[in-house]
């Protein structure tokens, strides 16, 4: 295969999107938008990547960086032909095939860059278009009679017929990397926005006598977000393809719809899932395992036919072993939690380790915070521990111990012993009794006045 390098560019200021953060930061299903994109490139086969971000960008170029892509910075943002440009010095060595695309597309595919890179075999330079359903400010893509681009013009500078067009440019062009420089170095600003548009790249090819060939790839596939609505629309949209693999993938769902997944949720076949349950980023969850109603889940693995919810909450560093039940109004964080042990009920497990077949009664909280640390608790295997018991970190429950309900424990427990932190009971007989003849001889004198 050729030598190849991707260009993204994600410099530009996102202005529609009201945010103080870079457009391509913002997440669909989870993952940046810029992250969406990468991946798509590598897809592709396209590994070297130069992203172009505006100066004060640091937290996008941090997360490009951690992937691998190579950053420079464009400043100030004169558009989308001067952002390709600033690639230039970094790339000036390169010696092959550049595709670029813009950051802005979360739904992009490796199929949609490996169209643009057949399409240039043909003639030397290729554009990405789609069809679209409502075309509104995409530039137009107006084709001439052998079906080679004849020009595109951005729909500021569109005249009515030109806006009638469907055919739309999706913003990815592949050329060779000398030629693709010396056209973006030699792009105007005369349009209506004074901007230098990588639009116009084709224009200039032209009079160093190169056609540009369309590739036409599916609208979805290609979607820009410039504001929320259509970041939004992307997200559902990211959405029905993860669900929609899963189902293929042999996972259950009584209602797909309402399943929230992240790019990376690994769901083995046979897991089973309720409706309205959320997945953030890093799950896994094991065969067999049932995921109940209005559950919420992050950073956590759910072990073989375990069951979590409904109304569970699992946060990063959860991990439950095989058959491990979670229960309703329950909380997991930064703990492991083994073979069969349940947890059923109203109970906060944070930075624990939970012995197999351990029983925690409702209400249990681990207290592992003093304010500045965080601290242990450990739960033998077979341990009990009664409802309503604080377990003040670090501490130890020994295996197969008791803990009676309503207990403090501040110290360990050892292996197969009962604790109980409990004031004695006192009981006044026929208290109850003479306290409700007071009250109601109290109040039949109050009525009577
Ligand atoms: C652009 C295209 C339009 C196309 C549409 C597809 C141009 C002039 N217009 O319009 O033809 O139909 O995308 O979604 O190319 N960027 C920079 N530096 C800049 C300006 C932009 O890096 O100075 C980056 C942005 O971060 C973004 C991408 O380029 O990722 C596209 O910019 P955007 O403002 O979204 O362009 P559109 O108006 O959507
Ligand atoms: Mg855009």
């Amino acid at each position: 295969m050729a030598n190849l390098a991707g260009i993204i560019l994600a410099a530009g200021q996102g202005t529609r999107m009201k945010s103080e953060k870079p457009k391509v930061m913002h997440a669909v299903a989870g993952r940046p938008i810029l992250g969406h994109v990468m991946a798509a490139m590598r897809a592709a086969g396209i590994y070297r990547l130069v992203v172009v971000t505006a100066a004060d960008a640091e937290e996008l170029r941090a997360y490009a960086e951690s992937l691998g892509a190579d950053c420079v910075i464009q400043e100030p943002q004169l558009g989308t032909g001067h952002a390709a440009n600033a690639a230039r010095e970094r790339l000036k060595d390169f010696d092959g095939t550049i595709v670029t695309t813009y950051g802005d597309m979360p739904l992009v595919t490796g199929e949609c860059f490996e169209a643009s890179l057949v399409a240039q075999e043909g003639t030397g330079l290729s554009l990405v278009a789609f069809r679209a359903d409502d075309p509104a400010a995409y530039g137009r893509v107006i084709l001439d009679p052998d079906g080679l681009l004849d020009r595109i013009v951005e729909y500021r500078d569109a005249n009515e017929e030109e806006r009638a067009c469907d055919l739309c440019n999706a913003g990815i062009f592949a050329a060779d990397a000398k030629s693709f420089f010396r056209w973006t170095a030699a792009l105007g600003n005369d349009n209506a926005q004074r901007e230098y548009y990588l639009t116009d790249v084709p224009a200039l090819a032209r009079r160093d006598g190169m056609r540009c060939a369309v590739a036409v790839v599916d609208e979805l596939d290609v979607m820009g977000v410039n504001d929320r609505t259509q970041l939004a629309i992307a997200e559902s949209h990211m959405q029905v393809r993860l669900v929609g693999a899963a189902l293929d993938d042999g996972v259950g769902m009584t209602s797909p719809g309402t399943v929230h997944l992240s790019w990376d949720t690994v769901l083995e076949p046979d897991v089973q899932i309720e409706p309205f349950v959320v997945f953030g980023p890093g799950v896994t969850v094991r065969s067999g395992a049932q995921i109940r109603a209005f559950s919420h889940i992050e950073g956590a693995e759910v072990g073989r036919n375990a069951i979590v919810g409904p109304y569970a909450r699992l946060r990063p560093g959860a991990v439950l072993a095989e058959d491990v039940h979670i229960g309703n109004f329950v909380e997991v964080k930064n703990s492991r939690v083994d073979r069969g042990a349940k947890a059923n009920h109203l109970t906060y497990l944070g930075d624990a380790t939970v012995g197999a077949g351990a029983n925690i009664g409702a209400g249990t909280i681990t207290c592992n915070y003093d304010g500045f640390d965080k601290h242990r608790t450990e739960i033998g295997a077979g341990a009990f521990i009664g409802s309503n018991t604080a377990l003040v970190a670090p501490v130890k429950v020994g295996d197969g111990a008791y803990v009676g309900a309503g207990s403090t424990i501040a110290n360990d427990v050892p292996a197969d012993a009962l604790a109980v932190v409990r004031a004695e009971q006192a009981e006044k007989p026929g208290w109850a009794e003479q306290f409700r003849a007071r009250k109601n001889a109290e109040k039949a004198a109050r009525e009577k006045k």
